[in-house]
């Protein structure tokens, strides 16, 4: 018997609401990201199709705007697609669509180039996410992704009993708290870049109380990283062994693994699982 779809209420109210109340374009650091978390090179798309899944309110989508290609597809399921169609609304080669990806409203075998930065850990189903985008892929076509890793079993405790609680908070309340602790992001950076060792200890042990609480130094960043952190139903952090497997199960090939010897934008910037591989042709 097929299964019911999982209830994605709350991805929908979560990034509805955080990506029209944040519009957090930071333009040299989204190009940063983007060029570290999908390995892409200024001129890699030009003129292909390209797929951004999970675009929320569209800040990559602007990055792969610029290397002109034939058309960037921005995918989401919330109502940061309203957000992502202000920011991208004078680019000609960007098309937003609403949609699941769980249930994709585009044909298999169309793109050229994939990714998905930080999407398919807040699905309910991230390996059948992944495996529904990489279908989309035409022969030689090229997928990359980015998703939270997995933290040692203390530290997932931690996380998971934080969550336990934030995930049940009314969104507006959840919002107002982000507010109100973003300081202390501020401070667990100041204490965990310190050069005397007890320092540094006292922002671990405070940074282990608020684990969630972003160290952005951009405090409206700080804000919108720390809802994301706490409000979504859905946030899973997954080994590489288990993401290459996922590859694997695809059938990609030429798999390499971005997160080795990438430069951070700035320090606290989160670790990840960030793998590409290709379709082979
Ligand atoms: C953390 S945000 C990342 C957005 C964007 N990639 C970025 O980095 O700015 C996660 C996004 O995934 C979207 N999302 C979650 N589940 C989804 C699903 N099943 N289908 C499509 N989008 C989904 C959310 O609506 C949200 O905009």
């Amino acid at each position: 018997m097929p299964q019911p779809p999982a209830d994605q209420a709350r991805t929908k109210s979560t990034y509805g609401l955080q990506w029209n109340r944040f519009r957090i374009v930071r333009d040299d650091e989204d190009r940063a990201t983007f060029a570290n978390r999908t390995g892409l090179k200024a001129g890699d798309l030009a003129g292909t199709l390209v797929l951004d899944g999970g675009c929320g309110m569209g800040r990559y989508l602007r990055v792969a705007a610029a290397d002109v290609p034939r058309l960037v597809v921005g995918l989401d399921l919330s109502e940061a697609v309203l957000a992502a169609r202000d920011l991208t609304e004078g680019s000609p080669n960007v098309a937003i669509v609403r949609g699941d990806l769980l249930r994709l409203p585009v044909a298999e075998g169309s793109f050229d180039h994939i990714y998905s930065i930080g999407v398919l850990d807040h699905t309910p189903d991230p390996r059948a996410a992944f495996l529904g985008l990489a279908r989309l892929l035409k022969p030689g076509g090229r997928i990359a992704i980015w998703i939270y890793e997995r933290e040692s079993p203390i530290v997932e405790r931690i996380m998971d009993a934080h969550r336990a609680v934030s995930t049940r908070l009314p969104l507006g309340l959840l919002l107002r708290l982000c507010q109100a602790t973003a300081p202390i992001g501020a401070i667990k950076r100041r204490l965990m870049t310190s050069r005397r060792r007890l320092v540094e200890r006292a922002g671990v042990a405070l940074h282990a109380l608020t684990i969630g609480v972003s160290m952005h130094p951009d405090p409206e960043v700080r804000v919108c990283d720390t809802l994301d952190w706490y409000a979504p139903k859905y946030l899973s952090r997954h080994t590489v062994e288990e993401v290459r497997g996922w590859f694997a199960e695809a059938g990609l090939v030429d798999v390499v693994d971005l997160s080795l010897g990438q430069r951070f934008h700035h320090e606290g910037q989160g670790n990840g699982v960030n793998l590409a591989g290709r379709r082979p042709a």
